[in-house]
């Protein structure tokens, strides 16, 4: 998805009564691009059901056939045959891993272990951010990984040996990093170990089987070439980072129940569950069940009053996307809520602190950015003024400016509406669907 030649579009927000109805939510985004690619590298067929449409997981299934693996999709299954570690094309030229960084990350930790020479881009956006974070230590392992001045894409992977296994401790909280580290040391012959003193989403090692152990609050994770990898015929569950929406939209709009089944509430995902019930909102949680090694429930939403809430940086990696719409319902909450230690929001799709900033602003609610710190000055009864929002191509940035266009006096207008499609391409006629 090159934003210059992708097609922009304007979407009106109208102010809403009351909403209601059911949402069956697109499937799980960051679940979803790693079945795809641990595909790749198990040698056996995975079979995926309830495989999402969305443009960030159709560009993990295009760069895992151009690494070799055969994809056929029919309806909302998606069968893939992989290479096995041993048998990724190893010239495969330029990969275009569109928006998403998580692709980005994952596939330089596998080629560059897998020894696979290859050039790593995506759209502007993905070209501004930051991959030192990844360069160190996979140049620690023994790769060579050349990028553009100021260690963004592309990505230069250069064929090398096998890697050597290091004891990484991760110097920021990213499950993307660990992601990427853990992958390279999948091809080493003595486990590379992975240090978290702060959790990130564990789903790269429930979902690869690696082991892991726990002391005092750190986690170690390990990775080699002698374990073996898992097929991933797995059922995604729904995302919870676009059940957030609908958690906020019904919270703060009134006389609303919004009922959304079969969510993934994987603890180290959704935070924000906890941080909206911390405020009072009305979330019912129900039918609690395992979708492989993934919890999932479903969840109804009523609205309710909030109250103002602290978010400091130990919750911060597992609430990281869904802070822009956290941020929305902090505008509705009887007073001053405040979120620290988010300098990571700064390297998302955009930089969302400023992005959230702008959007708050725009709808005339004071706000303060200092740093990495967020201070929003909320009102129950608020409403706001209707205003012409700009997603910056950010798909939470243009879903999180609709959820607070709800509230407002009149239309509402977003440009560059199209980059939801990147997560959640029926966010639009879902949103419709709910006015009553
Ligand atoms: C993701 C991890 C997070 C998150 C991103 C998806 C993942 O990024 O913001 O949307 O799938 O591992 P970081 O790990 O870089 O914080």
């Amino acid at each position: 998805r090159q934003m210059k030649n992708y097609r922009s579009m304007k979407q009106t927000i109208h102010p809403a009564g009351s909403l209601g109805g059911t949402i069956t939510l697109p499937p799980d985004k960051s679940i979803a691009q790693r079945a795809a690619l641990f595909s790749l590298l198990s040698s056996q067929t995975s079979i995926i059901s309830n495989y999402p449409k969305a443009e960030d997981p159709q560009t993990a299934l295009r760069c895992v056939e151009q690494l070799g693996a055969m994809v056929t999709e029919s309806a909302d299954t998606v069968t893939i045959q992989g290479t096995g570690r041993d048998g990724i094309i190893n010239t495969p030229g330029v990969i275009d891993c569109g928006n998403s960084g998580t692709v980005m990350r994952m596939l330089s930790g596998i080629l560059a272990g897998a020894g696979v020479e290859a050039v790593l881009t995506g759209d502007d956006s993905l070209k501004a951010r930051p991959m030192k974070r990844i360069i160190d230590p996979l140049t620690q392992m023994g790769a060579t990984v050349h990028s553009e001045k100021g260690g963004i894409p592309p990505l230069h992977l250069s064929r090398t040996g096998f890697l050597k296994p290091i004891t990484f401790r991760l110097p920021v909280a990213s499950a993307q990093l660990k992601s990427c580290v853990l992958l390279g040391g999948l091809f080493g012959e003595e486990p590379t170990k992975v240090i978290e003193t702060v959790a990130t989403r564990n789903h790269t090692e429930g979902m690869l089987r690696l082991p892991v152990t726990r002391q005092e609050g750190v986690t170690i994770i390990s990775s080699y070439r002698g374990l073996s990898i898992p097929v991933q015929s797995i059922t995604i569950p729904g995302d919870f980072s676009a059940a957030a929406f609908w958690l906020v939209a019904g919270s703060i709009g009134r006389d609303s129940e919004i009922f959304l089944p079969a969510v993934g509430i994987n603890p180290t995902r959704c935070a924000a569950l906890h941080i909206l019930q911390r405020m009072g909102a009305d979330i019912e949680i129900s039918n609690r069940k395992m979708s492989g090694m993934e919890p999932t429930a479903d969840l109804r939403v009523r609205s309710a009053p909030l109250k103002p809430v602290e978010i400091h940086s130990d919750e911060i990696p597992n609430a990281i996307d869904e802070l822009p719409v956290l941020s929305v319902a902090m505008a509705f909450a009887n007073g001053i809520s405040r979120i620290t230690g988010a300098h990571e929001l700064r390297f998302k799709e955009s930089d969302r602190l400023a992005a959230i900033q702008e959007i708050l602003i725009r709808a005339g609610i004071h706000v303060e950015v200092e740093n990495d710190s967020l201070t929003i000055y909320g009102k129950t009864d608020r409403v706001i003024q209707s205003a012409v929002y700009d997603s910056r191509h950010d798909h939470r940035i243009a879903m999180s400016a609709a959820i607070l266009s709800l509230r407002a006096d009149g239309l509402s207008e977003i440009n560059h509406a199209e980059a939801a499609a990147v997560s959640y391409p029926e966010f639009w006629s879902h949103l419709d669907s709910l006015h009553q």
